[in-house]
């Protein structure tokens, strides 16, 4: 025992020599002491992450934690200290290539029918001046930033990393990962008003907070006011399908996991197609502007536009999929939203 901090000091003085340094130690000896007190508080969380569940830790620095209260809480919730533990072993590098990655952590998700996840965004454009700024400390963090999203779309930094301990590896993030919470209440809280509206005068919002496994695409406020004269929510049966198409079941479309090219069937039974171009994601040329709000059943990308899904066809007419055609095919169904 009185021997306990001397390899946090090694580490430091001779960082080329291999020690085991228990998860604890590495976390004293990187600045994260309030991260590691947090741990140490609950026994159920100390023994997750000193056992072999936990391969990644995500720590926050305690200049990063700053005051006491943020401690107490975050010893009050052992949900988000779950949700910083992976039981994937991840380097930064993994956590760094275009798009990202997908990170599942140790907070059960029944919803989800498979562990909640973090996901690293790297390099994505989403075309908006407050996207994600580099604060890179140490110069660990290779060329482009990378920011890690959690719930209600929040977005923390990852500042270094790769520090490695006898369980796994130790990244630093400059705050904690937000626990998810259901769709409904997620639209919500992050302001997208019209589509809440909608989704209240639907009666789809139980439909879509209790399915399993969901991909929402969420438009902001700002495209359906500009889609007001071209989408027709004014009948019931309208209005459900214009949702219903904005939605992926049995899918939880990470950004990662949207690849170029690839279709998904929505809700109502059409079809979206994913085209990757110069690092920008569409969505049957619908722009992802911000991605991986992750949700209590799955994850919710906003869009800037509405979605015009491409019906099913049949085999032999494949080139109708293609995103470009969208407009045409939907027209002559002219089911779920009418162009003036
Ligand atoms: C932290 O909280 C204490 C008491 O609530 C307060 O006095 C102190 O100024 C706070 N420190 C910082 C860094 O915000
Ligand atoms: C960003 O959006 C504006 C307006 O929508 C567009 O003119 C511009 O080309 C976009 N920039 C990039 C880098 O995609
Ligand atoms: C939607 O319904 C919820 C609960 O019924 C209500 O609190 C909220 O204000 C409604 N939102 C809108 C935009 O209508
Ligand atoms: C919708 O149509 C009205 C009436 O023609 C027009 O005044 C308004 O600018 C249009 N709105 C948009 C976003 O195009
Ligand atoms: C919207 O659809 C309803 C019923 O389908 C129709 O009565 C109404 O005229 C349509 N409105 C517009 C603006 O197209
Ligand atoms: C939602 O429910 C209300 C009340 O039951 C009903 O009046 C309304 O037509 C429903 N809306 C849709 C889109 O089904």
């Amino acid at each position: 025992m009185k021997f306990s901090i001397i390899p946090s000091f090694s580490v430091f003085i001779f960082p080329t020599i291999t020690y085991a340094v228990s998860l604890i130690e590495a976390l004293n000896a990187n600045g994260a002491s309030q991260f590691a007190q947090q741990i140490q508080a609950n026994p159920d969380i100390l023994a997750l992450y000193n056992s072999p569940a936990v391969k990644t830790v995500y720590a926050i620095p305690d200049s990063s934690i700053g005051n006491s209260t943020l401690r107490l809480r975050a010893v009050a919730d052992p949900q988000r200290l779950s949700l910083h533990a992976s039981g994937q072993l991840t380097n930064l590098e993994t956590l760094s290539v275009f798009p990202g990655s997908v990170s599942k952590s140790n907070l059960n998700s029944p919803q989800l029918q498979q562990p909640q996840a973090v996901v690293s965004q790297s390099g994505v454009s989403t075309n908006t001046s407050s996207s994600s700024r580099r604060r890179s400390v140490g110069g660990t963090i290779p060329s482009t930033p990378v920011s890690i999203a959690s719930g209600l779309g929040n977005k923390v930094n990852l500042v270094s990393g790769d520090i490695a301990y006898d369980g796994g590896l130790i990244h630093v993030v400059d705050g904690f990962f937000t626990v998810p919470v259901s769709l409904s209440d997620t639209i919500s809280s992050t302001g997208l008003s019209t589509l809440q509206g909608l989704l209240n005068q639907s009666n789809l919002s139980s439909t879509f907070n209790q399915a399993n496994s969901f991909t929402l695409f969420t438009p902001s406020n700002a495209a359906f006011a500009a889609a007001v004269n071209t989408t027709n929510t004014t009948s019931p049966a309208a209005l459900q399908n214009l949702l219903q198409n904005h939605a992926i079941p049995n899918f939880v479309g990470y950004l990662p996991d949207l690849v170029d090219g690839a279709t998904y069937t929505t809700l109502s039974g059409n079809t979206l197609t994913v085209t990757v171009k110069n690092k920008a994601y569409f969505i049957n040329g619908v722009r992802i502007v911000s991605p991986n709000t992750i949700t209590q059943n799955g994850v919710a990308h906003v869009i800037n536009g509405i979605l015009t899904p491409t019906p099913p066809v049949f085999t032999g007419a494949g080139w109708m999929l293609r995103p470009g055609y969208g407009v045409v095919a939907a027209v002559v169904t002219a089911l779920l939203v009418q162009l003036v």
